[in-house]
């Protein structure tokens, strides 16, 4: 399949534990029970909308399941356990340049962390990343405080590259430390 015809509809992928699919209105309640949180949203700049009502989900739904799909700018994908068919997070792999390099983002449930669930989406998402779109980078922008997202993307294999002082993150400005992996083969010539 080429690039553009993964953006038909959001991709089903699985892993060991998770099924990552597209987010559909049952999901929403179990969705906005964490993603709501402080302990969630404080890493991310502001730069996650917060809602909870309609007609903001209907809003929300239509944009990441059609609008942001078919302009090709993002895949967010609903994490469902398959241990209680739960949702306990979401993953997005968006901003895409030229086909060829893209920006990852996730956030949890709380009452899922530190069991790997991260690092088994992580590591999903980059290989579809990788294998199927053909990206030749992937990058992922963390605050120097978030630790565990940090180790998350250093298992699967992403570098430190440097600190950008104070850049635009989210809504706000923070101190963030960018981390990428690279597929030298993927690199168009
Ligand atoms: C970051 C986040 C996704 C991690 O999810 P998770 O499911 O707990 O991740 P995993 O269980 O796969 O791995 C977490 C790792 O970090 C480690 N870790 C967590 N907190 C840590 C800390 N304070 N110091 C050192 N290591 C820490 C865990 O021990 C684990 O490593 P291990 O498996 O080697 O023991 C989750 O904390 C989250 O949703 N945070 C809020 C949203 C967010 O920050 N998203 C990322 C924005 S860049």
């Amino acid at each position: 399949m080429k690039f553009n015809d993964y953006f038909n509809e959001i991709p089903y992928l699985e892993t060991d534990k998770l099924i990552l699919r597209a987010f559909c209105r049952a999901d929403i309640e179990e969705y906005l029970s964490f993603i709501n949180l402080l302990q969630v949203q404080r890493f991310l700049g502001g730069g996650l909308s917060i809602f909870n009502e309609e007609p903001h989900i209907s809003n929300w739904l239509n944009n990441i399941n059609g609008r942001l799909l078919k302009s090709k700018k993002a895949f967010t994908w609903c994490i469902e356990s398959k241990i209680d068919n739960k949702v306990i997070g979401r993953i997005d792999l968006g901003g895409f340049s030229k086909k060829s390099i893209a920006e990852l983002s996730y956030y949890f449930s709380l009452e899922y962390w530190g069991r790997g669930f991260a690092t088994e989406a992580v590591k999903e998402v980059t290989r579809f990343g990788f294998i199927d779109l053909k990206l030749h980078r992937i990058q992922a922008k963390v605050m120097p405080t978030n630790t565990a997202s940090l180790v998350v993307l250093k298992k699967v294999g992403y570098l430190e590259e440097g600190l950008l002082r104070k850049c635009l993150f989210g809504k706000e400005f923070h101190d963030t430390i960018v981390m990428a992996l690279v597929n030298e083969d993927n690199i168009k010539k």
